[in-house]
């Protein structure tokens, strides 16, 4: 327990959000919050705008809002930009993704107009189906990296921001193992220089902003900041990072579920899950090198939550299997089944059919607002390096070498909170409650 709070600067000026790949998730978050600034829709699923949080004691009935209790920048004063690898702005984008729709768009399309994506820099090895005009050319990775910067520092100056936050929201990038180029700053500041094809086109930018001290979170599944290289150097440049993948649709359900087994000592023989999914994201996640990204991200969960090293009776058998199979006619709108052979009292067989008729980037968009929110709000605090707090909303979270990752909702859920009160100097809830009883 701490009474000592953190020194948090004020949220002064406007907060500029620049996100890598201006596609269905992007342009759902930016026309969300348009439209919630202009009091035509509501910031449902966002914690930052919605959530309250309990301070002190039960009898105490302090449960303010977060956003109340602790200094987040306003919707207000939120800068959008970003990269993408076509031209079209973020209105026409919007339309082609499909999500939103066209009446809510058209009430913001003023603003989605103005946002033009800046040149990308993308490599198709690292995403095969697709490709666009829209790409710098450069010497090496080292100099498409300086431009990166260029465009961070006039994005900031041209908009008049105090601070900048970047959010990957870019395609999901081919599985590739950490190497020796990613080991060290050196290394892998020279593989830029030498073009090193271990290179991705996302580390491009994490680099890219961390040299220029700005937060930077990763939506998608593939390495990219989770190298020692990027770690580093996000902890010497005393910025805070977090990731990854962001956590919606059958992996929230999941992350969700798992949990009330466990607290029951339920035992799970086999866990199918299957997706049918009709956007870009479906599309990109057809080549086998993108899928594997995301499986492992998606496959990891369960066996974390479940810790059959410590339960074997329950979940040591456990058959997990995950596809995505990409049909285009239902776009963003992803059905998900989940198939789940439980067992309980004497080993009797019971089935759970989860059918979950989502929509992804609805799911997503909100997780972008609160990351920017936080990842600004941490960045004020003198918060450096991973966020692990920040857990709840990542498939994959980011923790420290050799500790495992918490992926249990409620307890990534406490773990914001806490945090939240432990920045502003309140008692952490333990929910012993002992005291009531004295
Ligand atoms: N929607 C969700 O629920 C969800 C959940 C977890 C993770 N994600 C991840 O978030 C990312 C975005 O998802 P989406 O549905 O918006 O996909 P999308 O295909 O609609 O958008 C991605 C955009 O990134 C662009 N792009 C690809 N490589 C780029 C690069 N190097 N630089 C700049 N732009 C680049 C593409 O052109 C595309 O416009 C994906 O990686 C996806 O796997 C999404």
């Amino acid at each position: 327990m701490t009474k000592e709070s953190l020194n948090i600067s004020k949220p002064k000026g406007k907060l500029g959000v620049l996100l890598p790949g201006l596609g269905a998730v992007s342009t759902t978050f930016i026309a969300g919050v348009l439209s919630i600034r202009k009091g035509l829709a509501k910031p449902i699923g966002s914690l930052t705008q919605m959530n309250t949080i309990r301070l002190g004691k039960r009898t105490d009935n302090r449960t303010p809002l977060i956003k109340e209790f602790i200094e987040l920048a306003e919707l207000d004063d939120l800068v959008f930009g970003g990269w993408d690898i076509f031209e079209e702005n973020c209105y026409e984008s919007a339309l082609n993704a499909g999500v939103l729709e066209k009446d809510l768009l058209y009430s913001v399309k003023d603003e989605l107009e103005q946002i033009r994506p800046m040149k990308a820099v993308f490599d198709q090895n690292y995403v095969k189906l697709i490709n666009g005009p829209n790409i710098k050319t450069g010497k090496n990775k080292f100099d498409l990296a300086e431009q990166l910067r260029t465009d961070i520092r006039d994005f900031k100056e041209k908009n008049n921001c105090d601070r900048i936050v970047i959010v990957w929201c870019g395609s999901t990038e081919t599985f590739i193992k950490a190497s020796e180029v990613h080991s060290t700053i050196e290394n892998f500041e020279k593989g830029l220089k030498e073009n090193d094809p271990n290179i991705a086109p996302s580390m491009i930018y994490a680099y890219a902003a961390l040299m220029e001290k700005v937060p930077y979170a990763n939506g998608a599944p593939n390495l990219a900041l989770d190298i020692p290289a990027l770690m580093d150097l996000a902890n010497k440049n005393k910025v805070p990072t977090a990731g990854k993948d962001f956590k919606t649709g059958q992996t929230l359900m999941k992350t969700i579920l798992a949990p009330g087994f466990k607290a029951r000592m339920l035992g799970v023989h086999g866990w199918y899950s299957t997706n049918i999914l009709g956007n870009r994201d479906g599309e990109v996640l057809n080549d086998p090198g993108s899928f594997k990204t995301k499986e492992e991200s998606k496959l990891s969960v369960l066996e974390q939550i479940l810790q059959p090293e410590l339960y074997p009776e329950l979940y040591k058998d456990l058959y997990h299997k995950v596809t995505i199979n990409y049909y285009p006619p239902r776009g963003d709108n992803k059905e998900g089944w989940d198939n789940i052979d439980i067992f309980g009292w004497l080993g009797y067989k019971m089935q759970i059919k989860v059918d979950f008729l989502c929509r992804d980037s609805i799911l997503a968009a909100p997780i972008v607002l609160d990351l920017v929110l936080f990842m600004d709000l941490a960045s004020r605090a003198g918060m450096k390096g991973i966020q692990e707090w920040l857990s709840f909303y990542f498939k994959s979270p980011m923790t420290a070498p050799n500790l495992y990752p918490e992926h249990d909702l409620f307890i990534q859920l406490m773990k914001l909170k806490n945090t939240l009160r432990f920045m502003k100097g309140e008692d952490l809830i333990t929910h012993l409650g002992l005291d009531y009883y004295d």
